[in-house]
C-alpha cells in the first residue's frame, strides 16, 4: 500500500511539503513532479485514506478541486501533508505529522500558507497579506469549505448552508452574507434593520462592495474612496451639479449607513436632525421642533420643521442643476 501511495506523493506534495518547512521527514526530495493521470474522480491516493476516511473523501471529490479533469488540483496531501506516517501509525488526530485545519494550535498564516503555495497569484489576492483578515488570524478555511457540504453544490463553496425561507428570503441560493456574519455579528444585526440594503434578499452581496482577501483601501472597500464605491452603483448622484452640496461630494456616510440603518433610506439620523447637525443658524431653520423657531408663529406652530420637513422643499438634496433659487437651495 504505501509504495502506491509513494508514486503519487512525489510530484504532489513536493511543493507543500517544501513550504510547510520540514512536515515530515520526507526523502524523494528533488524528484520531479510526477505526471498525473489526467481524469480521475478524485485524487488517487485518496483510495488509501477512504477506509478510514470515507465521508472525507466523498465530500472533497465534491469540490472543484476534486473534480474529474481538475488534474493541477491539489491531493489529500497537497494539503494535508505527507501522510506515510499517519497511516503507518493507524491514524488518529496529529498523529505522524499530519496537517489538520481544525486544530487550533497550528496558526492560521500556516493553514493559509498551503492554499497559498497554488493561489498566490490569484489577482483576488494581491493584497491579502496587507488585508484585515489575514492580519487578525483568518484563515482561508474559515471562509471556503474544502470539504463540501454533502449534497449541495459542487464549487468551493463558502461555508454557507443554503438559507431557510423566510419572509425576507426571496432566494433558495446560497447567500454569501451568512459566511461573513457567522463572525461578523454586528453587520447581521444591520441587515434586519428597517431600511437595509437588500442583501438578505441576495440582491447586493458583501464582495459587492468589500474585497474579502484584502484591500488597501479604508474597511477593505473595493474603491478608493467611500463616494466612488456608493456612485458605481447610484450614478444618477454622480453629478457634476451646477448647485452642489458639500457633503455629498465629501462622503456619503455623514448622512448614509452603509448596512442597515432604521431611518427611512439608510439614514444615519432622521430629518431633520441630519441636517441640523450642520444647519442650525440658517434664516428658518432653527430648534428642532420649536413652533416659534419655525416659520409659524405661536399660532400656527410650524410644521416645516416636522418628520421629513426640510426635504419636502430641499428635495434635490445631492446637487441640483435646477436654474436660479430653485437650484442653489436644492428645492423641488
Ligand atoms: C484544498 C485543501 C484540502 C484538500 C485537497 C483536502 N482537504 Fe481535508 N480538510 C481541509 C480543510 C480546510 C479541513 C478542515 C475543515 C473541515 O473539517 O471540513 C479538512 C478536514 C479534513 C479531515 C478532518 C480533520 C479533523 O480535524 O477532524 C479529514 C480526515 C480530511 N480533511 C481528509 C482529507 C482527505 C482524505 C482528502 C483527500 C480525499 C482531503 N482531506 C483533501 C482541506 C483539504
Ligand atoms: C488506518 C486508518 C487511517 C488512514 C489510512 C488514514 N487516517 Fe487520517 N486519521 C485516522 C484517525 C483515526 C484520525 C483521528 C480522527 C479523529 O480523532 O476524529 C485521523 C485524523 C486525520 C486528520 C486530522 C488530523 C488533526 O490533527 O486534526 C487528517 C487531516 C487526516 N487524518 C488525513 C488523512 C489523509 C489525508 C489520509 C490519506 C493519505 C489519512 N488520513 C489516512 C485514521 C486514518
Ligand atoms: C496543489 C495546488 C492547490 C492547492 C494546495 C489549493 N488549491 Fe485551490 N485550486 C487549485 C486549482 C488547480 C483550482 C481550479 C482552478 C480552476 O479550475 O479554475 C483551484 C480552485 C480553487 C477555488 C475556486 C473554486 C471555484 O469554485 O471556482 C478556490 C476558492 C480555492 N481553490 C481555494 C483553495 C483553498 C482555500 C485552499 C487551501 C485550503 C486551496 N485552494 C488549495 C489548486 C490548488
Ligand atoms: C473572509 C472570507 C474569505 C477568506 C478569509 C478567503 N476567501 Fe477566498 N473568497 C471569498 C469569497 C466571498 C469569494 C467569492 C467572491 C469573490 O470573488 O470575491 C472568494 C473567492 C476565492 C477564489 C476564487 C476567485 C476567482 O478567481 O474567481 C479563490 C481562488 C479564493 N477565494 C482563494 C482564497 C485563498 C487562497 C484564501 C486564503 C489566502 C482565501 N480565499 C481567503 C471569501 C474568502
Ligand atoms: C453597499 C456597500 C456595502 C455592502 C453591501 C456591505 N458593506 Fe460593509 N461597509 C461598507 C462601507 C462603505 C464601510 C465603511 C463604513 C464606515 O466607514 O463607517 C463598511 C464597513 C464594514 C465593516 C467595518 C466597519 C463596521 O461597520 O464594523 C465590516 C466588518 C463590514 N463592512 C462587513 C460587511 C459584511 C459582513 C457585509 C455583508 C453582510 C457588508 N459589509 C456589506 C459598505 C458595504
Ligand atoms: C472567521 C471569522 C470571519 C469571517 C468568516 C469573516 N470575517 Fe471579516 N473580519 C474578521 C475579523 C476578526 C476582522 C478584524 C476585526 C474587525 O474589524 O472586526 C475582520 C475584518 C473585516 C473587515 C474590515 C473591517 C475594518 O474595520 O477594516 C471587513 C470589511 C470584513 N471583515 C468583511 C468580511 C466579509 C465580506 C466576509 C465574508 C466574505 C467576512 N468578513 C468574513 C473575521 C471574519
Ligand atoms: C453594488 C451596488 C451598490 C452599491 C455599491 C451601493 N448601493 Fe445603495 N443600493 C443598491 C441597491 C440594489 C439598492 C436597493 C434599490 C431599490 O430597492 O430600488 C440600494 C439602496 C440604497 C438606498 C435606499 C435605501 C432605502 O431604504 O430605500 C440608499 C440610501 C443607498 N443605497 C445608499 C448607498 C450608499 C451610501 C452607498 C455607499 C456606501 C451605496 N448605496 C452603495 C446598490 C448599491
Ligand atoms: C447631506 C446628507 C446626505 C448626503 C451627504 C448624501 N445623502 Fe443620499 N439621501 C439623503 C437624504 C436626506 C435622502 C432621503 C431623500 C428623501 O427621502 O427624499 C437620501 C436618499 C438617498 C438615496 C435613496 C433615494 C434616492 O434619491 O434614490 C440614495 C440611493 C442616496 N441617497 C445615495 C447617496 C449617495 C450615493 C451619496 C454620496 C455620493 C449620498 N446619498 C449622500 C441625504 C444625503
Ligand atoms: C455635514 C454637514 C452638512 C449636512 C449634514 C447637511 N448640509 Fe446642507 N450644506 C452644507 C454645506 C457646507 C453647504 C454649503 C454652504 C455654503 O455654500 O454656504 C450646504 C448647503 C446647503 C443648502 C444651500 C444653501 C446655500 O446657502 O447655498 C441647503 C438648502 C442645504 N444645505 C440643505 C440641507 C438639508 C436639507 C440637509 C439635510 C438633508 C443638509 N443640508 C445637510 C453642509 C451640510
Ligand atoms: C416650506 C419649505 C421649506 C422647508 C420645510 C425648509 N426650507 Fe430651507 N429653505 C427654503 C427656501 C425657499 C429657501 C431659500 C432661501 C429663503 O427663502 O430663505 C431655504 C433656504 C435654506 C437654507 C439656505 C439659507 C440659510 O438659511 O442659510 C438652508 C441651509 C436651509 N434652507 C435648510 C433647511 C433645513 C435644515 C430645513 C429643515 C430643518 C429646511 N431648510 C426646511 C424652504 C424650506
Amino acid at each position: 500500500m504505501r509504495q502506491t501511495l509513494r508514486k503519487y506523493w512525489l510530484g504532489a506534495v513536493f511543493a507543500v511539503t517544501a513550504a510547510l518547512g520540514g512536515m515530515a521527514a520526507f526523502s524523494a526530495g528533488a524528484a520531479e513532479p510526477a505526471a498525473k493521470p489526467a481524469a480521475r474522480v478524485v485524487a488517487p491516493e485518496a483510495e488509501v485514506c477512504k477506509g478510514c476516511h470515507e465521508k472525507y473523501v466523498e465530500t472533497y471529490a465534491k469540490t472543484k478541486h476534486g473534480q474529474s479533469g481538475n488534474s493541477k488540483g491539489p491531493d489529500c496531501q497537497s494539503c494535508h501533508g505527507d501522510a506515510t506516517e499517519h497511516i503507518k501509525a493507524g491514524g488518529g488526530k496529529g498523529v505522524g505529522g499530519i496537517f489538520g485545519f481544525n486544530d487550533k494550535k497550528v496558526s492560521a498564516d500556516k493553514k493559509s500558507g498551503v492554499c497559498l503555495t497554488c493561489h498566490d497569484s490569484n489577482r483576488h489576492l494581491t493584497f491579502w497579506d496587507s488585508g484585515k483578515h489575514k492580519k487578525n488570524d483568518v484563515a482561508c478555511s474559515s471562509c471556503h469549505l474544502l470539504h463540501a457540504t454533502p449534497g449541495a453544490g459542487s464549487s468551493i463553496a463558502l461555508k454557507t448552508p443554503n438559507p431557510s425561507i423566510g419572509p425576507q428570503q426571496t432566494t433558495q441560493r446560497t447567500l454569501e452574507y451568512e459566511t461573513c456574519t457567522a463572525c461578523h455579528k454586528q453587520i447581521r444585526s444591520q441587515l434586519t434593520k428597517p431600511s437595509h440594503h437588500p442583501i438578505i434578499e441576495g440582491r447586493v452581496k458583501c464582495t459587492d462592495c468589500h474585497n474579502p482577501h484584502g484591500a488597501l483601501s479604508h474597511a477593505m472597500i473595493k474603491s478608493e474612496s467611500v463616494p466612488a464605491l456608493c456612485l458605481s452603483c447610484h450614478a444618477e448622484k454622480r453629478g457634476p451639479f451646477m448647485w452642489e452640496h458639500p457633503p455629498v461630494e465629501e462622503n456619503c456616510l455623514t448622512c448614509h449607513n452603509s448596512h442597515g440603518s432604521n431611518h427611512n433610506r439608510l439614514l444615519a439620523e432622521k430629518a431633520p436632525n441630519v441636517c441640523q447637525d450642520c444647519h442650525d443658524a440658517g434664516r428658518h431653520p432653527g430648534t428642532v421642533y420649536g413652533g416659534e423657531a419655525g416659520w409659524g408663529g405661536p399660532l400656527a406652530p410650524s410644521t416645516r420643521l416636522i418628520a421629513r420637513g426640510c426635504l419636502n422643499c430641499h428635495y434635490q438634496i445631492h446637487g441640483s442643476n435646477a436654474p436660479a433659487m430653485r437650484g442653489k437651495f436644492f428645492l423641488r
